[in-house]
């Protein structure tokens, strides 16, 4: 039987995949079933009892406890398990990721996916493409779950450590002061924490790493634009030497095998910064509780062994909510929980694709553009090109959009003075009479600014203003330029690039763009190769 609760068939890829009354109602089904499971209660409504629910589990790389909960947590939900081999699988034989799932989602009438891998942005690239296999072969939409992303994302992590969190704060959510410290550079799990801990009313974050290890600038500004107070240390004495010790730390490892050789060699002297030592217990507010995602490095853990058995030790029981939370989110995806969220659903992102308007035409003196000497008589004129920009900018916008744009026709080109003291660049195309739709976004995406002119008998009978459009995608001249990204051309993975313009949804003409797989920030022309 497929059920069909409000949740089935989410992909979580990033922890905002749930939204905040989302994510709070798994943390209150997984608070209700720890307490039945440990009180001897009724587990019943948490059981999905199918064997045609499979959950996949695929592992790209190392785990324990990710796919171990997980592997225990779909028993537990009376699904079917796979824990698929990805060392022996033909990815060796070179097949695409897309392939291998498309295959394994054939075996169930319906599945879940739990993926781990180097590759950023995996679950992403799954959801669209994997919807659609779906609907043609009239099967319930698979759910993807991010296990782990390169140095991404790991939601699910983030799910279990903010419930141990609530469970220390005994459930109250008005503020939090926690401090992360570890490698805050590579390490996934403290960047899902810039979303996850979206659920409290007031947020202070205490990040202490060296700088090498810090964490990535677009991290830092995303929380501060949240409203969270940031403050930022470089090692843990100068942590505990400012008084303003939280009593939440969330430890986590050098990530050595994501590091690159300048990083490594400086990896013990960037671990003596980060580990706890004795002498420091009588600097920690009362009740400090200290958290970790594992494994620690068994050699020289910054969480070392001699605080396993204080109460501080808060890591353990994190561990063991991996198994409750994932059971919980399990029974979401597959469609049996959810019937009593009353919350509000995700927001779900809306574009105005509406980028392409139509300007006034001032009373223009008649032959204002040329061509060469002479006077556009019937063509297009493109103008405005990059408009105030400096001089080099204007003119690789030109010959970007000519290239393009493919634009071998009899024309010419120039930067000149626009009206406001600076410059401008003008295409001026004699021969051309029309532009497709496809050719006006990519001219908007390459262009954002730019004005098109419609001449007819030399004069402007039309005039469009092309904006920065929301969303630049499926063209052939653009990728993303984060090589773990799973768009980037070099895995050869099939993932048509996409990118949404930063703040798009507020209705700013925002320059940045964003990968819609790894997130990774691009400046509006780096995302084009040419
Ligand atoms: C973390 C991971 O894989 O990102 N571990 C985990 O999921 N339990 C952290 C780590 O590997 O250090």
């Amino acid at each position: 039987m497929i059920r069909k609760g409000p949740f089935k068939g989410r992909t979580v890829a990033v922890v905002n995949d749930l939204g905040r009354d989302e994510q709070l109602y798994l943390y209150k089904k997984a608070r209700e079933l720890k307490e039945a499971a440990l009180s001897g209660g009724d587990l019943s409504a948490f059981r999905l009892g199918e064997r045609d629910y499979q959950v996949y589990l695929i592992f790209m790389e190392d785990s324990t406890r990710t796919r171990e909960s997980f592997r225990n947590a779909a028993e537990f939900l009376g699904s079917r398990v796979n824990v698929f081999d990805a060392a022996t699988s033909s990815f060796n034989k070179n097949e695409s990721i897309a392939d291998t799932i498309r295959m394994l989602a054939g075996y169930a009438e319906d599945s879940a996916f739990v993926i781990r891998s180097k590759l950023e942005g995996v679950c992403r690239s799954l959801e669209g493409p994997m919807a659609r296999y779906a609907e043609q072969f009239g099967r319930p939409v698979p759910a993807f779950i991010n296990a782990g992303d390169g140095k991404h994302e790991h939601p699910t992590q983030e799910f279990l450590d903010e419930f141990s969190f609530l469970e220390q704060l005994g459930w109250k959510r008005d503020r939090i002061h926690l401090a992360l410290t570890g490698d805050l550079y590579h390490g996934r799990t403290v960047h899902s924490k810039v979303d996850g801990l979206g659920i409290y009313d007031e947020v202070v974050v205490d990040l202490v790493a060296p700088e090498l290890l810090g964490m990535p600038a677009h991290y830092v500004e995303k929380m501060r634009r949240k409203g969270y107070d940031v403050r930022l240390y470089e090692s843990l004495d100068e942590y505990l030497a400012s008084g303003k010790v939280a009593p939440i730390w969330y430890f986590t490892r050098l990530q050595l095998e994501r590091m690159g050789d300048a990083v490594l060699e400086k990896a013990d002297s960037l671990r003596g910064a980060l580990t706890f030592r004795k002498d420091m217990l009588g600097k920690l507010p009362e009740g400090t509780r200290f958290y970790h995602p594992l494994p620690r490095d068994r050699s020289r853990p910054t969480n070392p062994t001699f605080l396993d058995e204080l109460p501080l030790n808060g890591w353990d029981a994190q561990s063991a909510n991996g198994y409750w939370t994932r059971i919980v989110l399990l029974g979401m995806v597959s469609g049996l929980l959810g019937a009593d969220f009353d919350g509000s659903p995700r927001p779900s992102p809306s574009f105005d694709e509406n980028f392409i308007v139509e300007a006034p035409v001032a009373e223009h003196p008649v032959r204002e553009y040329k061509v060469g000497i002479k006077p556009v008589e019937e063509g297009i004129v493109i103008d405005h090109i990059a408009s105030g920009s400096p001089i080099e900018v204007i003119w690789s916008n030109i010959d970007a959009a000519r290239r393009i744009l493919g634009l071998n026709v009899r024309s010419s080109h120039g930067v000149y003075h626009n009206n406001k003291g600076s410059f401008k660049g003008i295409i001026s195309l004699p021969d051309v009479t029309s532009f497709g739709e496809r050719d006006l976004k990519k001219l908007a995406a390459i262009a954002p600014g730019c004005t098109l002119n419609l001449i007819r008998g030399s004069r402007v009978v039309k005039k469009y203003r092309l904006a920065m459009p929301p969303r630049i995608y499926a063209f052939d001249e653009i990728s993303c330029k984060n090589p773990a990204c799973v768009s980037a051309p070099a895995h050869q993975e099939g993932v048509v690039p996409e990118f949404l313009r930063k703040d798009a949804e507020a209705g700013e003409a925002a320059t940045t763009f964003i990968c819609k797989y790894c997130e990774r920030e691009h400046a509006f022309r780096e995302i084009w190769d040419v």
